[in-house]
């Protein structure tokens, strides 16, 4: 894999990761990117037995694990999962907020609810897991770091749900950059571009829409989950001691034409897939 050898696989070596969403996918990438490198990992999700796998091979990658179900909109059980955490490897490091909800639905068609949940799993559950991390980050002096989506900036069409709540988390990153700067505690955010193998992509999107995806992105090919786990490692490292509040984007130029190669496959899904497959 591109990438590996680059940094030393002591770089985290001590240092604690808890992942928001790390069962699966990207967040499960990064989750694998840091125990590589070192460090023990806590993750949580909604589903035990996704994490129970999850937290099997990140533990044959030599990392300490903790995988405690928790939903993000529930600040109890988030509570319990640092806590656990906390008991378990000590005080977090680095908190990556990666739980999100995504499906392509028309705005004119969207329940009130179905817009809700995407907005408290993705906004209001970040803010949950960065405000109860809180005490241990200053402990720590850690750094967080959010996953959003390039809906956060450019207009997506039916996506307006996304592009609220991700665009709600770049704000959120932001502010809490700001204000928790002085505890030493680094705030950024990922933007990944179209991720292969990747659940977030499969909502999106069948094969031929993916296929037509690739002309558009100036790298012509999708991310990989390793990918997005080297940026995160970067941002948590002590190469990236002075960058807070800031966003990477980690797409190969996805962002740069806009939206419309997105658009025109998404009226072609939806109408092939209604509620977006799922
Ligand atoms: N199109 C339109 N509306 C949808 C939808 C779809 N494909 N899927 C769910 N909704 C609506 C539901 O109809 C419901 O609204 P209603 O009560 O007015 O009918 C609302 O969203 C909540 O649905 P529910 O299934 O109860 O939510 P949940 O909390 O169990 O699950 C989701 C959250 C909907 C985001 C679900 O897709 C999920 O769990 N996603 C996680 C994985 C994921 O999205 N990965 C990709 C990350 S980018
Ligand atoms: P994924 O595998 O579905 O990851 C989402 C994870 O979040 C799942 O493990 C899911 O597990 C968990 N989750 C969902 N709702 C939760 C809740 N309420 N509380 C706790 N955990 C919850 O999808 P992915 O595509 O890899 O996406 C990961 C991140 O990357 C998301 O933030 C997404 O917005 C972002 N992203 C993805 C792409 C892409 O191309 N895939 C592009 C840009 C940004 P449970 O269902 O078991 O809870």
């Amino acid at each position: 894999m591109v990438g590996d050898g680059v940094f030393p696989t002591t770089l985290f070596a001590g240092k604690r990761v808890f992942v928001t969403g790390g069962g699966s996918g990207i967040n499960l990438g990064i989750a694998r990117a840091f125990a590589r490198l070192g460090a023990d990992i806590a993750i949580c999700g909604r589903t035990q037995e996704r994490l129970d796998r999850a937290a099997q091979e990140l533990g044959g990658l030599g990392a300490r694990v903790v995988a405690k179900a928790a939903d993000v909109r529930q600040p109890d059980e988030m509570q319990a999962a640092f806590e656990a955490a906390r008991e378990t490897i000590g005080d977090i490091d680095v908190l990556v907020c990666g739980a999100a909800g995504n499906f392509l639905a028309p705005a004119d068609q969207l329940s009130p609810n179905g817009f809700r949940t995407v907005m408290d799993i993705d906004l209001y559950g970040s803010f949950n897991a960065a405000r109860l991390a809180f005490d241990q980050l200053v402990r720590s002096r850690g750094s967080i770091i959010f996953i959003t989506a390039p809906m956060a900036h450019v207009a997506h069409a039916y996506q307006a749900h996304v592009g609220a709540a991700k665009a709600g988390v770049e704000m959120l990153m932001k502010n809490l950059a700001l204000e928790w700067g002085p505890y030493g505690i680094r705030c950024n955010s990922i933007i990944p571009g179209l991720v292969e193998d990747t659940e977030g992509l499969h909502r999106i999107s069948d094969e031929a829409g993916r296929q037509s995806f690739l002309d558009h992105i100036p790298l012509r090919r999708m991310g990989v989950v390793e990918e997005i786990g080297h940026a995160a490692t970067f941002l948590a490292s002590p190469l990236a001691s002075y960058i807070t509040g800031t966003s990477l984007w980690v797409d190969g130029g996805q962002g740069l034409p806009g939206s419309g190669f997105f658009n025109r496959n998404g009226a072609d899904f939806l109408a092939a897939n209604p509620r977006g497959g799922r």
